[in-house]
Parts: C-alpha cells; sequence; structure tokens
C-alpha cells in the first residue's frame, strides 16, 4: 500500500553550494526538493563583503536550470576586519540574511576565520541592534582538546561568553552534533536556534571507525556516540521550535574524500527528504517532518513559509537513489544511510 505525506516545501538552512562546475552539479539537487537555502560563505576566498555575496548569489542563480525556482538566503563570512556598516547595509537591502562564525582553523576553507572574539564585537553588537542572525560553528579549535568534546567545550567557552556579552544577539547553533548542544538549545530563550543535519541522525562514530574507515562519513563537526545521535533525533522529531533542518550537504570530489587526508563533509542534497521520512516515520513523528523542515526555519528567521509542497510517497520496493552524481571536477559520492529506504520525494 503506498503512503504518502505533503509538507510545506522544506527549506535547508545551512548549505555548501561551492562555485563553478561544482556549483552546477550540486545546485539542482538541491533545488529540486527545496526552495530556499541558507548559502555557506566558505568558498576560496571567502564570501566577506555585500559586493562579494551579491556577485556570488549572481552566480548562483546564473547556474540554476531553468524551469526551477530557488532562492539562495546570503551570509557573509564573519573576519577580524568585517565592517558592521557594510552587514547593516547588506542586510538592510535584503541581500544577507545572516552571517557566520567559524573559529579560526576549524573546518574547510575556515583560515580567515575568528581569533580573537573581541576584534568581532561591534559587529555582534549591531546584529542584536538589527536582529540579525549569527550563524555559528559550534567547535573551539585549541588543539589540546579532543575532537569529540570540541563542540560541549565551545558552549562554554566561547559561544556562551559571547550571548552573555552581547544580549539580544539571535544565534543559530550550526549543525549540532551532542546531547549538550540540545540541552543549552533547550535551556535558552527563543533568540537561540540549532540546525541539525540528516547524517547526524544517521550514523554515529562508530560508522565511521568500525570495519574499516568510512571517508563519506567523515564530517565536521564529526559525529559522536550514539547517545547524542539519540538526543539529537529526540530534537528533530520533537517539534520543537528552536530545531530545524541544515543539511549541510557538502560536495569533495571523491579523490579528496579518498585520501591520505580527507577532506570533512557529507553529501546529503540528492537524498535528504527520502532520508528524513524514514528517520520520522522510524520514530513514530511523520507529523513533525513538516515543522522541523518547513516551518520552524521561517519562523526562526521571521520569513514567511514557502508557498508550494513537497509530497513524500512510500513505496513498495526499496529507492535506487543515484551512488554518485557526476560534476565537472569529478564525480561526487551520495550519502548512503547503509539501509533500505522506500520514500522518495515529488516537488
Ligand atoms: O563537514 C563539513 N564540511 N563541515 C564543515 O563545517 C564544512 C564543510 C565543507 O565546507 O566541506
Ligand atoms: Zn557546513
Amino acid at each position: 500500500m503506498t503512503q504518502t505525506l505533503t509538507i510545506t516545501r522544506p527549506d535547508d538552512w545551512h548549505l555548501h553550494l561551492r562555485d563553478g562546475a561544482m556549483l552546477n552539479a550540486v545546485l539542482p539537487e538541491t533545488a529540486r526538493h527545496f526552495g530556499r537555502a541558507i548559502i555557506m560563505p566558505n568558498l576560496v576566498p571567502p564570501v566577506v563583503t555585500g559586493a562579494q555575496a551579491a556577485a556570488y548569489r549572481d552566480r548562483i542563480l546564473a547556474a540554476l536550470p531553468s524551469g526551477m525556482s530557488f532562492d539562495p538566503l546570503m551570509v557573509l563570512y564573519l573576519t577580524e576586519n568585517t565592517d558592521p556598516e557594510d552587514v547593516a547595509a547588506a542586510h538592510a537591502s535584503g541581500l544577507v540574511t545572516s552571517v557566520k562564525l567559524y573559529p579560526a582553523g576549524a573546518t574547510t576553507n575556515s583560515a580567515s576565520g575568528v581569533q580573537d572574539f573581541d576584534k568581532v564585537r561591534p559587529v555582534l553588537d549591531k546584529m542584536a541592534e538589527i536582529g540579525m542572525p549569527l550563524c555559528v560553528h559550534g567547535e573551539v579549535t585549541d588543539p589540546e582538546i579532543d575532537i569529540f568534546d570540541r563542540e560541549a567545550v565551545f558552549i562554554d567557552r566561547v559561544l556562551d561568553p559571547i550571548r552573555r556579552t552581547t544580549p539580544g544577539l539571535r544565534v543559530v547553533m550550526e549543525h549540532i552534533t551532542t546531547k549538550d548542544g540540545v540541552d543549552y538549545v533547550k535551556s535558552n530563550p527563543a533568540d537561540l536556534g540549532a540546525t541539525i543535519t540528516t547524517h547526524h541522525l544517521i550514523i554515529n562514530r562508530n560508522h565511521i571507525l568500525v570495519g574499516g574507515i568510512k571517508p563519506h562519513y567523515y564530517c565536521l563537526p564529526v559525529a559522536k556516540r550514539e547517545e547524542h545521535r539519540l538526543a539529537l533525533r529526540a530534537a528533530a522529531t520533537s517539534g520543537d521550535a528552536r530545531f530545524f533542518l541544515g543539511t549541510d550537504s557538502a560536495p569533495h570530489v571523491d579523490a579528496a574524500k579518498e585520501s591520505g587526508c580527507g577532506c570533512a563533509g557529507c553529501f546529503t542534497a540528492t537524498n535528504t527528504m527520502p532520508l528524513l521520512a524514514h528517520v520520522f516515520e522510524e520514530d513514530g513523528a511523520l507529523d513533525k517532518l513538516d515543522a522541523f523542515a518547513s516551518k520552524n526555519g521561517p519562523a526562526f528567521y521571521r520569513l514567511p513559509e514557502n508557498p508550494g509542497t513537497l509530497t513524500l510517497t512510500k513505496q513498495a520496493e526499496p529507492v535506487a537513489f543515484p551512488k554518485k552524481i557526476t560534476s565537472g571536477d569529478g564525480p561526487v559520492t551520495v550519502f548512503d544511510p547503509g539501509f533500505p529506504v522506500y520514500w522518495t520525494a515529488q516537488g
């Protein structure tokens, strides 16, 4: 018997589209199902100014196949030299939705990130004043801190102090991976939200490391213990308005993943919505998928919900998703959840 679920057209509140040949290859994978996405600015060089964001937005729209509709929500990469007035002007014009804080060295292309958080205080004060959200990569980079503890330590040492010194700053903790992250969001008022990726609802650290190393499951923040995955599942499927979907779909060509020093990132744009239907069904929470993927994000970002819908259909046989997509730079492996999935999605 076929089962269907129709939800509001979803958004992706954390997405890597890259540029050039890779942008051309991955953009349709997202635009097929999603109305909008928060576009990560960690290009080389990063998207730092309003002018750079406008140029990148034009390149994204030029890469959109005709007949598809998609609204890229642009983000500025916060550096110690970011000008508060440039940020405010780019926000007021509607060009830029948020600013992204990467601690220097935390992840792919984050070398220009913030080392001294006092230096960005004027920008954060301005953002609090105008109600502009700050997206945060929540990991410390101190080499002495174990990689599995970096999110929890970031909350104590960086995020909580920033929120105390900049009251009213609206913060999205991006791609939370721990129970600590879930608890921190829950214990705070509605000016704090969090995105959760599809893959962190599915894998724990054993999936990366047991039975041979699986480079396509390696991302940052790295997947943690099972108890953390379960806390993320409970948060995502609860309907709590502070938690919403940000896939962090992050394409790297296979040669860069399957390497002696493999890049971080899981490419989930192609099958994210079917995988989420599977996860939410497994937890008896299909009725909460609309909140997580389509309603909570716009509410936090103070944007209207998308017009249009997405219909998810459960079929009798497992769905054969493509194993790879082709880009001009080389093949990109699509995230494989490791179990059969029976759901498809049609916009
Ligand atoms: O896994 C990740 N990949 N995490 C990030 O924070 C960056 C991203 C990328 O750009 O590849
Ligand atoms: Zn990311």
